[in-house]
């Protein structure tokens, strides 16, 4: 993803049928084709009127959005938002056999929530109980110590940092799943590329020490 502005689509990272059977070509070409697209246009649009903002980061767009001229302000909030969250979504699954946590992150786990599969319960119920648009999370403060939050539109959980997100937006599985939140979520959770999470955990550590020592 780019620095700043303007912002283009990246590729998706694997197939549009490596995540099959779970979610099927049709919904990755809508998901990631049609509506990452949008966003990354609309947001695009929203910036070509504003030079002086075309410099920001993805991530200052989305946490200092209250800082923008107002007339863009909810449109950049939502659309940068829509990028930055579905940037790390498809980033997050992956092709192949069903994998697990690996390292510091698996102990965390393993101290926060007792196991994968209790980690699993707190994200689906997280997931399931989100009213509406948005996405359950888990993520990390700065000092690697793990929670589960959701978010409701395309809001993201920023300054905590995330680790792993599921898009419970109805595009994101009704064509698969139809009203079945829950079978998409079961499906979703046997993609999630855990070794690459894992490598993002042992970054996070690895500055904490480095912020801790400096
Ligand atoms: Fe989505």
């Amino acid at each position: 993803m780019e620095a700043h502005y303007p912002f283009t689509l990246p590729p998706l990272p694997y197939g549009y049928d490596a995540l099959l059977p779970e979610i099927e070509e049709r919904t990755l070409h809508f998901h990631h084709d049609k509506h990452f697209a949008t966003y990354i246009d609309n947001l695009n649009k929203l910036l070509e009127q504003h030079p002086s903002c075309q410099d920001w980061s993805l991530e200052q767009l989305v946490q200092e959005c209250s800082r923008l001229p107002e007339d863009i302000r909810q449109g950049v909030r939502n659309n940068a938002g829509g990028v930055y969250n579905h940037d790390l979504y498809f980033k997050t699954l992956a092709p192949g056999p069903v994998t697990s946590p690996e390292g510091p992150l698996e102990d965390a786990i393993a101290r926060e929530f007792g196991d994968l599969e209790s980690l699993k319960t707190v994200m689906k119920n997280a997931a399931l109980g989100q009213f509406g648009s948005g996405w359950a999370w888990l993520v990390s403060d700065r000092e690697g110590r793990l929670s589960v939050v959701k978010t409701p539109n395309q809001d993201t959980p920023l300054p905590l940092t995330p680790l792993l997100l599921c898009d419970v937006w109805e595009h994101a599985y009704y064509l698969d799943y139809q009203n079945r939140r829950g079978d998409y979520f079961e499906g979703w959770w046997r993609k999630v590329n855990w070794p690459e999470i894992s490598k993002a955990y042992d970054a996070l550590l690895e500055n904490h020490i480095r912020r801790a020592e400096g």
